[in-house]
């Protein structure tokens, strides 16, 4: 075996990333350029043993300090079926926001009283799908949604297992459109005009609906987890508040997901063990001050369970360098692939496969292929310089890209291979046209 050395900025990449001999990124134990050149590129490269590990540190982590726990994976940051065995092999339960998340999970095998269902608005469809099928939870955002629950569960004989989703009124600094906990959020039945007490009340009256919890979420991306205490002392003080004045009893308290994970260099991201200490430690502290009875407690962690795992492979093309201006490196992807910098003005950093470890010759921005000025990847990328056909890599890319991704310019969606001690595994092949037009009916 070559010499290997870990990469540089090593809190960037897949734990099982390594620089070789011959400066290749490697990816458990595989040559990073030689998969995008076998598979194509853009290509999504998963690393299982990071996304292993992650799982098992939220795991443990809450087990250790609150044995009546549980993690709920967030499936929006990404979903496939080779992924939800994995999750199911670590234990973990899923957090699915629609029907179609749902069918993915339990086409690979998720028991659906494992997964419990969000959304501000679940189509009629979708909630009698769920019950149906027998979701574990059903995560209630609004009074009209209680109803149409509640009506649902009649018709079928059967009371709705449910949560309500409170708004919490807590503020991120994280960006507006991943804030969900401020007063003004389209999300969760909001304490102030009344709506939780009276969604409250009557989940607790009606036959028909069995309330299990309560939920709050307060942003995602936080790199800072004070939110997530002001979250915990609110669900306790709430649900504090409703068994003294209406004897309802809440058995379940969930503080959402949102931990954070560092993209560029300089960044520094909370670790699980950090976020677990401030979620149990709170959790102890208001269930004391209330003299609550301990409630089963679920998070629900989407990107800080697959960012870090995500590598995007490109293949460079075009340079172009502007007289006393800019450098453009333009590569095979971009926004189609990835839309976070063009949606959130996401930062990210950029190494060349084969020369990870060479000293930059320019700054260059790392532009994609989509006819859009705002198609850009990376701001300010140092690299090596390029020649068209070298392998671009942008670590950090495992959450919030493929499932957020669209054929714009009709460009077909890439692949997707999952390596796992020097195996690589093809678990989603790269559109095709057949696939663009598979669709349309004339
Ligand atoms: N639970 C709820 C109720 C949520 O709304 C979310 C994220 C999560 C859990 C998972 O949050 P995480 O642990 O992944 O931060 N597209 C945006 C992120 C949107 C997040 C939406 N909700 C991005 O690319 O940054």
């Amino acid at each position: 075996m070559s010499e290997q050395t870990p990469p540089p900025h090593a809190h960037l990449w897949p734990d099982t990333a390594t620089v070789d001999a011959s400066d290749h990124l490697r990816l458990a134990g595989l040559d990073a350029a030689a998969l995008a050149r076998e598979f194509g590129t853009p290509l999504y490269v998963y690393d299982e043993a990071t996304i292993r590990a992650r799982c098992r540190a939220f795991r443990e982590a809450f087990a250790a300090r609150w044995p009546a726990s549980a993690v709920a994976y967030a499936g929006k940051a990404y979903l496939s079926p080779a992924l939800c065995q994995i999750l199911l092999e670590e234990g973990m339960e899923l957090d699915a926001v629609s029907i179609g998340e749902i069918g993915v999970a339990t086409a690979a095998g998720y028991p659906s009283a494992k997964i419990h269902l969000h959304g501000n608005f679940k189509p009629d469809a979708e909630l009698a799908a769920a019950l149906d099928l027998g979701i574990g939870r059903i995560v209630v955002d609004s009074l009209d949604e209680l109803e149409r629950v509640e009506a649902l569960a009649r018709e079928r004989g059967k009371p709705a297992p449910i949560w309500l989703r409170l708004c919490p009124d807590v503020p991120t600094e994280t960006h507006t459109y991943t804030q969900t906990g401020q007063a003004d959020s389209k999300f969760g039945l909001d304490v102030a005009s009344g709506a939780a007490r009276a969604a409250t009340l009557h989940a607790h009256a009606s036959p028909w609906l069995d309330l299990l919890g309560l939920h709050a979420h307060a942003g995602s991306h936080l790199l800072d987890v004070g939110p997530v205490a002001r979250v915990v002392e609110f669900l306790g003080a709430f649900a504090a508040n409703i068994r003294e004045t209406a004897g309802v009893r809440i058995r379940e308290l969930s503080p959402g997901g949102g931990v954070g994970v560092a993209y560029l260099p300089d960044e520094q991201a909370p670790s699980i063990a950090d976020y677990a200490e401030v979620v149990t430690r709170t959790l102890a502290e208001t269930v004391r001050r209330h003299r609550l009875e301990p409630p089963r407690v679920v998070v629900e962690p989407g990107r800080a369970i697959v960012a870090r795992a995500g590598v995007a492979l490109y293949t460079t093309g075009p340079r172009k360098a502007v007289p006393g201006g800019t450098t453009f490196l333009a590569v095979d992807g971009g926004m189609g692939d990835n839309p976070r910098p063009a949606l959130y003005g996401a930062g990210y950093w950029a190494a060349l496969a084969e020369r990870m470890t060479a000293p930059p010759d320019e700054t260059a921005r790392v532009v994609g292929r989509y006819c859009e000025s705002g198609d850009v990847l990376v701001q300010a990328a140092a690299l090596p310089r390029a020649t068209p056909g070298d392998i671009l890599a942008i670590p950090v890319s495992g959450a919030y890209h493929l499932p957020m991704a669209s054929n714009y310019n009709l460009i077909a969606r890439p692949a997707v291979v999952f390596v796992h001690t020097g195996q690589a595994r093809l678990i989603r092949r790269r559109e095709t046209l057949d696939d663009l037009l598979r669709l349309e009916v004339s």
